[in-house]
């Protein structure tokens, strides 16, 4: 089973109990704002997501971490790595991305379990290249982008919403943890 402790944080696979933590975050308008439809997503809809998640795991070799918090063992979040949906002028790549709950903002934590996912994806899967997209106007995910050593790259619209997007890109045998 794939683990990765930092000082304050477990990444690790998904469990049952972490439906109900992670429907919360999901459920809340602020984290979601720049996601998607900027709309909340219901319990069945983060089951659905937590399987999609677990598929990823299982079909490429990576996917998103559950972020646990070694204090307390709540569930934070996620960050990890997933194949992107082909975007105008951007094939699929791996991506790195995050979410957390609330009140989980403003401590780090984002950070420090994204720089363990960067290694993950160096050391453990031998990947060269990570890119990360966000919706123009997230600047708390692209201050994460920024503080990886991520450089913008790309910009484009999404498909379906309409709205400007920003990719940056790592080159991992570069990359300084
Ligand atoms: C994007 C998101 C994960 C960023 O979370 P975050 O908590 O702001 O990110 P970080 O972990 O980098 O922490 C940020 C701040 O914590 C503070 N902090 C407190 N204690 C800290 C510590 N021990 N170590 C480092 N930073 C610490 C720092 O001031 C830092 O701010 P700075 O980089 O301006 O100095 C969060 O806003 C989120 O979940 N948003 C909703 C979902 C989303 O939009 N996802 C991305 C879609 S593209």
């Amino acid at each position: 089973m794939t683990e990765i402790h930092t000082p304050r944080l477990l990444l690790r696979r998904w469990t049952d109990y972490d439906l109900a933590p992670m429907a919360d975050i999901n459920a809340d308008p602020e984290v979601m704002r720049w996601i998607g439809d900027g709309s909340v997503r219901d319990l069945d809809q983060t089951a659905e997501a937590i399987e999609r998640w677990e598929e990823e795991w299982d079909e490429e070799g990576f996917g998103f971490f559950a972020i646990e918090l070694l204090a307390s063992g709540e569930l934070a979040g996620f960050a990890g790595l997933s194949v992107s949906e082909p975007l105008p002028g951007l094939p699929s790549e791996v991506e790195i991305g995050w979410r957390l709950g609330r009140q989980f903002w403003g401590q780090g934590y984002a950070s420090e379990a994204a720089h363990a996912a960067l290694e993950f994806a160096l050391e453990d899967r031998g990947l060269d290249r990570v890119i990360s997209i966000a919706r123009v106007g997230n600047d708390a995910s692209e201050n994460v982008m920024r503080k990886l050593g991520m450089v913008p790259v790309h910009e484009t619209t999404h498909p379906v919403y309409g709205y400007a997007l920003r990719v940056h890109a790592i080159d991992l045998t570069e990359y300084h943890s």
